[in-house]
């Protein structure tokens, strides 16, 4: 092979991988998003409360709005409502977007795994470990 050939298959590859790229880029992944979830199970469960409570049927709810968690009084008079907007700026930074919460966590810094994180929420409460009587909306 000669050299121009070789340059225009290195420029071909590095196009290949730049749209790919971006294709991986475009849509969050729930299923990457199941993995970072494994940063919040320390403290919370999907059907049940635990030190921080259920987040099955999240998305859509009130802040502070399940019936027998201790919420903090900071979560209580946050005034949110968990959307994909609130939710991204709560736990970019939680002790920053409400403070005084109990949810001692230093937040997900990476805008993409927060986005794989909200569609893995928002896709597994349509699943059955949700769709329990009592583990919806409350
Ligand atoms: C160290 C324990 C801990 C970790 C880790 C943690 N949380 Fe929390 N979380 C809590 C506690 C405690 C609360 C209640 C906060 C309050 O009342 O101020 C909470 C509250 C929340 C709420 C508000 C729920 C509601 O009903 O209003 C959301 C949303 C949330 N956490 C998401 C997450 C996500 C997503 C992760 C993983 C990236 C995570 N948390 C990691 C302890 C934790």
């Amino acid at each position: 092979m000669n050299v121009g050939r070789q340059a225009i298959c290195r420029v071909a590859l590095m196009v290949g991988i730049a749209v790919l790229a971006m294709v991986a880029q475009a849509a969050p992944d729930a299923a990457r998003g199941e993995q970072v979830y494994a940063r919040c199970l320390g403290c919370h469960g999907l059907a049940s409360d635990r030190v921080g409570p259920r987040h099955c049927g999240l998305i859509g709810r009130r802040a502070a709005s399940i019936a027998g968690f201790d919420y903090s009084k900071a979560m209580k008079q946050s005034g949110i409502v968990w959307n994909k907007k609130t939710l991204d700026r709560f736990l970019t930074k939680p002790m920053g977007a409400v403070p005084g919460t109990s949810m001692t966590y230093d937040g997900v810094p990476l805008a993409g795994d927060r986005e794989d994180l909200i569609a893995y929420l928002e896709k597994v409460n349509t699943e059955a470990v949700c769709k329990t009587e009592g583990n919806h909306k409350p």
